[in-house]
């Protein structure tokens, strides 16, 4: 990378690290009074009969604290320090089970989904519903920016050189402008419209991979879609068995039998 790339990239690193630190503080000073405004609005719904004016406003008040409440959720799960749970976790699985709970949604109808699973990829050290919750935001992103019509790419393979796990996240969809490529893991950068996007999901993403001592890259083109590619670390217990790489579970003994 030459120097002023690497300069710029040390400084959007550097603005996301702060902006996370903010990003929690602000989060915890809003999470307590936001749980004291959900319950006292909910207590006053009990108490007002079904045909009370006044129930209207304070439904709309309860609704609007639940979405702050997702979004303060958000930010601390963007924020959040502490080190994921970790156990070893096959992320073809992952990758699988998304894909399934989520075929079924109206605005896949029409995406075709081609997979590209390595069948030895060995596992990650980590967080099975953290990993989770990346996928599906980088797939539902991917979706969205399809519009209806393209194909969904998943592909998975083991970076032998450097001992990770390698998955990438294809859409044939808009694009992004490079005068936005830069901004997209920020908290609250969102192209969509206001109630579609909180702009979180990336940062979310980043966080969360970083946390697993993995990183998040992304190359797009407008107008023609978009790649993420995500590296995350093989799992120590894979990396210290010893045998040959097979299936998904993770390595074969030199007896034949998957661990
Ligand atoms: N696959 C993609 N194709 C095109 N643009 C994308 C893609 N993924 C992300 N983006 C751009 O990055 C922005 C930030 O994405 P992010 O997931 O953080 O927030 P969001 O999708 O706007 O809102 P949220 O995820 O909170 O619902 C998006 O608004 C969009 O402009
Ligand atoms: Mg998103």
């Amino acid at each position: 990378m030459e120097s002023s790339k690497r300069q710029q990239a040390l400084l959007a690193a550097e603005r996301l690290k702060a902006t996370g630190r903010l990003a929690s503080e602000i989060a915890h000073e809003l999470n307590t009074p936001l749980g004291g405004i959900l319950m006292y609005s909910h207590l006053l719904i009990e108490d007002l009969s079904e045909d009370d004016p006044r129930r209207e406003n304070i439904v709309k008040i309860n609704k609007l604290a639940h979405r702050c409440k997702i979004i303060v959720q958000g930010l601390l799960d963007f924020a959040h320090q502490e080190i994921p749970q970790s156990g070893p976790i096959q992320i073809n699985r992952i990758l699988r089970n998304v894909i399934g709970f989520l075929e079924d949604h109206v605005l896949l109808r029409n995406i075709s989904i081609e997979t590209h699973l390595d069948p030895a990829l060995p596992r990650v050290a980590g967080d099975e519903n953290k990993l989770e919750q990346v996928f599906i935001n980088l797939i539902i992103n991917a979706v969205q920016s399809m519009n209806g019509t393209g194909t969904l790419r998943l592909c998975t393979e083991f970076a032998v050189d450097t001992s990770r796990v390698r998955i990438e996240c294809s859409d044939t969809g808009c694009g992004i402008d490079d005068e936005n490529l830069g901004r997209i893991f920020e908290p609250f950068f969102t192209t969509k419209e206001k109630e579609k996007g909180t702009g979180l999901g990336l940062s979310i993403c980043h966080g969360i991979v970083e946390r697993h001592g993995g990183t998040i890259a992304v190359e797009s083109s407008k107008g023609h879609g978009s790649t993420f590619t995500v590296f995350l670390p093989m799992a120590e217990k894979d990396i210290s068995d010893c045998g040959f790489r097979n299936a998904e579970c993770g390595f074969e003994t030199p007896n034949g039998k998957s661990k």
